[in-house]
């Protein structure tokens, strides 16, 4: 990751490189501005309008089933896995045919990809470890439990493992240069799939018993305060107390990640990032771990750990399988740091999701996936959608479709700290937002005419507003004129400091590819009156206000 003035560096090099007819555009890379992030792709911002795979379509023929899913929902990014097991089925032998297929295909319809490198761990197990690494427990170690016992998950310690996986790693990123660094179809990486360990706080063989009682490294001591007083140095116990373990398997699998993605980038220097499976957001004070989550995986509590560790990953990202919307919001705050971009690769495809679409892409993320977008037929419901036809995907299609077109702009606008976002609370309570010297207030369930206390006497409510639905994301792009876009919502904006204030411009219309504003209709009257009212059928509006 870079910070901004480093990217002129790379443009500077990428006019060098295009004169001496090579590379046809910059390499991806994340860059950082006053503590805010963009994805450059091309060049410029790119937010991922995403979409992630369900885990067994990473096989040339099954993709068949997912590129409509993809088209329908109108993503521009697609999240895949690429399984070690299918790269290195038989040790030293590579096989890329999937990848050049996937990579080939994703050109033809026109959509980017984020590879999922499932390795040693995938949720933590190694089930999409070749067979010679998963049955082979003498040359890669499983994890051994306080009784000495082989338990589920490989060893962070198992230096063989990190051997293989590494060379492995290495492999795919060397054959993604040779066929994709003239196109960047591929713009990022995930190093392994929610890692960490459930049910055992970390691993107690000789080799990491050892190092559990040696000093916590300095990188660690300077990032990581313990939640409670204790020594300032010292060994995990004496440092962390009752964290400890947690942390110490924290740091075990971020340096093994670290290694491998440092290997990876010194080939071909993608962005790379890692997932996780999250803990109780709203949990205060934050407790040790106590079998509540995977212990050691980069939850919210050990990102400084990750950083510490491994250098080489840009940025640790939830997965977000709650539709509680405290949680959600709660989650968001704690991933979206100065030194960690927001980005949500994961979050379940039900209904009841489709709200944070505005929420987090008005937050400013580099990415938005919800996951098993797919017509493989496979739902997981209850954690996601019952359907796996177009039913699931048309609530994130309609989204997506007016966001796409100014995708860009959109992307730059989030970089510049221009935009914000909502989603409807499960209390259904208006939400207000502070901008540059505006105030919006958001609220649902509304009519689209008239004020409530109009109309005391009816009961009656907007049809799809049984269950939080709604979502609004507004970007100012200049002082006194905000996009907007959202559903079953109901946008007023007013000056911050109270004064009178007043529609000047409605516009409803849209970008066109050369990036003009094209107006359709300019919304008054009955359509103003009461606030903009904003329907199932999302549409972009170009707003002015002014006061008198
Ligand atoms: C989170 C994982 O990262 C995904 O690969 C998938 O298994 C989902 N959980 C559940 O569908």
């Amino acid at each position: 990751m870079k910070m901004i003035a480093r990217q002129l560096v790379s443009s500077i090099g990428f006019v060098v490189l295009a004169s001496a007819g090579a590379a046809a555009a910059p390499i991806p890379e994340l860059i950082q501005k006053d503590g805010r992030y963009a994805l450059m792709v091309d060049g410029a911002p790119f937010v991922m309008f995403g979409a992630q795979a369900q885990n067994s379509s990473n096989y040339p023929l099954a993709l068949k089933k997912l590129w409509p899913a993809i088209k329908d929902m109108n993503a521009n990014t697609l999240e895949i896995p690429v399984a070690w097991e299918q790269i290195e089925r038989v040790e030293g032998k590579f096989d890329f045919s999937y990848v050049d297929t996937l990579v080939a295909e994703a050109r033809k319809n026109k959509v980017r990809l984020v590879l999922l490198w499932f390795g040693t761990w995938k949720n933590t197990g190694a089930n999409y470890a070749p067979e010679w690494v998963k049955f082979n427990n003498q040359r890669f170690p499983r994890m051994l439990d306080k009784e000495g016992k082989p338990i589920y998950c490989l060893s962070p310690q198992g230096e063989e493992t990190l051997k293989a996986d590494k060379k492995a790693f290495v492999a795919l990123m060397t054959h993604i240069k040779k066929i994709d660094e003239a196109h960047r179809t591929v713009i990022m990486m995930q190093v392994e799939n929610e890692v960490g360990t459930y049910g055992y706080a970390r691993d107690y063989a000789p080799k990491a018993e050892a190092l559990f009682n040696q000093p916590v490294p300095d990188a660690v001591l300077k990032r990581k305060k313990s939640p409670v007083a204790l020594a300032a140095s010292g060994t995990w116990k004496q440092v962390y107390g009752d964290y400890a373990e947690e942390y110490f398997h924290a740091y075990s699998i971020a340096s093994y990640i670290g290694e491998i993605a440092k290997a990876g980038r010194a080939v071909y220097n993608l962005p790379m990032y890692v997932n996780n499976s999250i803990r109780d957001p709203l949990e205060e004070p934050v407790k040790p771990w106590n079998k509540n989550f995977a212990s050691g995986g980069p939850t919210f509590d050990v990102i400084d750990i990750y950083k510490a560790a491994a250098p080489a990953i840009d940025f640790a990202a939830p997965d977000i399988y709650s539709p509680d919307s405290k949680k959600f919001v709660a989650t968001l705050d704690k991933f979206q740091r100065p030194d960690n971009p927001l980005a949500v690769p994961e979050m379940s495809n039900a209904a009841e999701y489709v709200r944070y679409a505005y929420l987090v892409l008005g937050r400013g993320a580099i990415n938005f996936s919800p996951f098993g977008i797919d017509y493989a037929d496979y739902s997981n419901f209850p954690l996601g959608h019952k359907a796996t036809d177009k039913t699931m995907v048309e609530p994130y299609a309609k989204i997506y479709s007016v966001f796409r077109p100014m995708e860009r702009q959109w992307s730059r606008w989030a970089f510049e700290g221009r935009t914000y976002g909502v989603a409807e609370g499960d209390d259904r309570a208006p939400q207000t937002i502070a901008m540059k010297g505006w105030k919006g207030t958001i609220s649902f369930r509304e009519w689209q005419f008239g004020e409530r206390e109009y109309f005391k006497d009816v009961k009656d409510l907007p049809a799809n507003t049984e269950k939080p639905n709604g979502g609004v994301a507004i970007a100012q792009i200049a002082d006194d004129e905000f996009i907007i876009v959202g559903q079953y919502a109901r946008v007023k904006i007013d000056q911050a400091d109270g004064k009178p204030t007043m529609w000047a411009r409605v516009e409803e219309g849209y970008y066109d590819p050369s990036g003009k504003w094209v107006m359709e209709r300019n919304w008054n009257g009955d359509q103003t009156d009461y606030g903009l009212n904003l329907t199932g059928k999302p549409v972009v509006l170009k707003v002015k206000v002014g006061t008198y």
